[in-house]
């Protein structure tokens, strides 16, 4: 009894993963979930080596891990997260650690480190990325919150995560629900490349008219360059896997997306935070746009233009495409990483965007080498508030705008939906604009409702009373 040094509840794809790492780093890992089939199956997967223990007692679960116990959830967000707290807490005591591991929205986690601390339970939020496979192998980690119960458990963190250079991606982040608000904004900017990505291939495909084995290759080429990142690596993967009867799997797939929630969180708490995430907020967009197919079969048929023909040479295409997905995945991570700095102020996280730009750079889903520089654009300067304002990445942005635009303009005159794109350089074009059309909505407000407005010569408020 007490002899296991952590336990997971949660036995689904994630968590049974999970363990099955700890326990292949020679930690001795207990397993929770009320489903006997789950449980049998991750007794069955364990080999020789693991220690691991699986059950369906709670009780039996508690007391099979050491004291202090450190206990991960890994359940799905929202209630589950706050039944699984309430059937373990009878059988916890003081100094035990409960960590959360999935997508929760920060606000519930500040709410339960509240409310677990009256009962000295230690409570903290971790982000964990990388999928199935991630979780098995190597993900990337995002703690937050109890500075003290992290560093207790970070030798198995460490040792379970995945590694860059030789160092581990996962790193204490910061104060309170740090861990969640990383993670949640990750999940908006994997959102926002998702996006990029699938308009690029549409352009490819209805805009250049590009086959399909030159769309293929043209993925798996640009994973080699500074394009490299998992999202394009798997893309290429995606679109070789042939269906049961030999022909493209990728044309059989329909083309509404369900989403749980994450990229949305990531776009509302950005308004409230008043910054502009405008790739975020439109990959998000794009997928309610994607759930409403009757709709669009109606509006297809009303809704018409007629496209002028534009030849355009294919290597000039695929180099043009290159370019403007390069450009518009840089402006979703800044637009991300400002998010991060907004909320770092707002809710105290004191984050450490090089830490956050290290830890990215391996095992999560928005894993890519432009990472990298990211981390030392930070490095440079801790306090810069948009990476857009690094020389090096500033330069990336001038050497491939030339390509977004032409880019741009095809797919706006042949009438292609790229919401994703057109933000990303909507964003670059308003950002690096010294002035800004606004002055007239100053006026407009005064106008209309004496609302006041300030003068570029005198400080001040000022109301004018309109000629009518
Ligand atoms: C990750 C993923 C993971 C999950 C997303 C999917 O980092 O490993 O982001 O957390 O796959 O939540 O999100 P949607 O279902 O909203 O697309």
């Amino acid at each position: 009894m007490n002899t296991f040094d952590f336990g997971i509840v949660g036995l689904g794809v994630m968590g049974r993963n999970l363990l099955l790492n700890i326990a292949s780093n020679k930690f001795a890992a207990a397993g929770l979930d009320l489903d006997t089939e789950k449980v049998n199956s991750l007794q069955q997967e364990a080999n020789a080596d693991h220690k691991i223990e699986a059950t369906t007692d709670v009780k039996h679960f508690a007391s099979l891990i050491q004291r202090p116990r450190a206990i991960m959830l890994l359940v799905p967000a929202g209630k589950p997260v706050d039944s699984a707290i309430q059937s373990l807490l009878p059988h916890l005591e003081e100094g035990d650690i409960i960590i959360d591991g999935g997508n929760t929205y920060f606000t519930d986690t500040d709410r339960r480190f509240l409310e677990l601390a009256e009962k000295g339970i230690h409570f903290f939020g971790m982000g964990i990325s990388g999928g199935e496979k991630g979780a098995r192998f190597g993900p990337s980690m995002m703690p937050g919150g109890d500075k003290k119960a992290y560093e207790r458990l970070r030798p198995i963190f460490e040792a379970i995560a995945a590694k860059v250079d030789g160092e581990p991606c996962v790193e204490y982040l910061g104060n309170g629900s740090a861990g969640n608000y990383v993670k949640m904004v990750h999940n908006g900017i994997e959102y926002g490349i998702m996006q990029l990505i699938s308009e690029i291939y549409d352009l490819m495909k209805r805009g250049y008219n590009l086959d399909e084995d030159t769309i293929q290759k043209t993925f798996e080429e640009w994973n080699q360059g500074d394009l490299k990142s998992y999202l394009i690596e798997i893309t290429g993967h995606i679109l070789k896997q042939k269906d049961e009867d030999g022909s493209r799997l990728i044309n059989q797939i329909s083309d509404w997306a369900k989403s749980k929630g994450t990229g949305k969180w990531t776009s509302q708490n950005a308004m409230d935070l008043q910054v502009p995430v405008p790739t975020i907020d439109a990959a998000v967009v794009m997928r309610d746009m994607s759930k409403s197919k009757p709709e669009r079969i109606e509006a297809a048929k009303i809704l018409t233009w007629n496209a002028n023909q534009q030849d355009v040479k294919t290597s000039e295409a695929i180099a043009s495409l290159k370019d403007t997905l390069f450009f518009a995945i840089l402006i979703t991570y800044a637009q991300g990483l400002a998010q991060l700095k907004t909320a770092s102020k707002e809710y105290n996280y004191e984050l450490n965007l090089e830490t956050v730009t290290k830890i990215w750079r391996g095992g999560c889903i928005i894993r890519a080498d432009v990472l990298e520089d990211f981390r030392k654009a930070f490095a440079a300067n801790a306090d810069l508030p948009n990476i857009l304002l690094n020389s090096d990445i500033a330069k990336k942005l001038t050497d491939t705008q030339a390509g977004t635009r032409n880019v741009i303009q095809f797919a706006v005159q042949k009438g292609l939906p790229i919401a994703g794109l057109m933000n990303s350089l909507a964003y670059f074009d308003a950002y690096r604009s010294e002035n800004l059309p606004t002055n007239l909505i100053q006026a407009q407000r005064d106008y209309f409702g004496a609302h006041t407005y300030e003068r570029i010569d005198a400080p001040g408020v000022f109301h004018t009373q309109w000629n009518d």
